[in-house]
């Protein structure tokens, strides 16, 4: 099993709308590259928020409990994390809705109660072994999945620090301009802080440069300095389109969104130029990740 979290502890830089599409995408190639066994992915939501989890349940406008405080009664990532008897994580999965264009889904996620969540990273600060909760859930799952994404909210807590211990790999997507340069040092650190005291073996997967518009002139300027600083570890850009907005405010991944013609061989035409470069992202990904082992 790959775990992958997303992160920068800087807003509105596309860390949600990465973490669904990437892994939407592992789940559509899972398809594509295994189409009679499958494996599953599975999306965890640490922001209490709940954006990204609300987007694979039942669509944000579409009433479903995925990040609301209508599963006010249920489990949900919060007991996993804060409980002193937490319930077993292979008990609160659930089938996300999306990709919406696989036979079935191979996709789960985990519920959010967005107050128990934000009430979870205040009671963590006195738990014991308070970093390592988020962890302990993932060792249970490494025979049931073969990619967990992890979707983190702009702060520095605990709730950022038990996604960081639990994933072997970090990926930090990063808004294309000045402003969005100067989060990164911050990132680093607390990167560099983790593998320090709290796993070692967290390794920097790549920087994303994302909602990229070419045609704004200091683009171009930040990402040759981004190349100058990364070089290898920089992914291509995404860049910022309309389809990539729309496909989240109506509660789907850019696969569902913008569904490829199936080919060939299990090949998929992408006809939409952003499902065209998330592609390449999960591409990218997935050779990364296999060079890493
Ligand atoms: N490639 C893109 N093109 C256009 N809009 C984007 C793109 N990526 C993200 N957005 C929009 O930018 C906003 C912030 O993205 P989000 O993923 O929620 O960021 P974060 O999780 O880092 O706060 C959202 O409204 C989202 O729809
Ligand atoms: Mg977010």
């Amino acid at each position: 099993m790959d775990c992958i979290v997303i992160a920068n502890q800087k807003g509105g830089v596309a860390k949600t709308t990465t973490a669904v599409n990437l892994a939407a995408g592992l789940a559509l190639y899972e398809y594509r590259l295994h189409p009679r066994q499958p494996q599953r992915v599975l999306l965890i939501d640490m922001d209490p928020q709940g954006n990204a989890a609300a987007i694979v349940s039942h669509g944000i406008f579409g009433g479903g409990n995925g990040g609301g405080e209508e599963t006010a009664s249920e489990l949900s990532i919060a007991n996993l994390l804060a409980d002193d008897n937490p319930p077993a994580v292979v008990d609160l999965r659930q089938q996300a809705r999306i990709p919406t264009l696989l036979p079935q889904s191979n996709l789960d996620y985990i519920p959010v109660n967005r107050p128990a969540l934000a009430a979870a990273a205040q009671r963590l600060v006195s738990a014991e072994a308070r970093e390592y909760r988020l962890a302990e859930c993932i060792t249970q799952l490494e025979q049931l999945y073969r990619y967990v994404v992890i979707d983190t909210r702009p702060a520095y807590d605990l709730l950022l620090l038990n996604a960081l211990t639990a994933a072997h790999v970090l990926i930090i997507p990063v808004e294309v301009s000045g402003l969005g340069m100067a989060s990164l040092p911050d990132m680093n650190a607390t990167l560099q802080r983790v593998q320090r005291r709290l796993n070692r073996n967290l390794r920097l997967l790549g920087i994303l440069p994302s909602k990229c518009n070419l045609q704004r002139s200091e683009a171009q300027m930040v990402l040759e300095a981004l190349q100058q600083e990364y070089g290898g570890l920089l992914f291509d850009p995404i860049r910022e389109r309309a389809e990539v907005s729309v496909a989240n405010t109506e509660g789907l991944d850019i696969f569902s969104y913008r569904p490829p013609r199936p080919q060939a061989e299990g090949k998929m035409a992408f006809t939409s130029p952003s499902a065209q470069e998330f592609a390449r992202l999960v591409e990218e990904v997935l050779r990364r990740l296999g060079a890493g082992r």
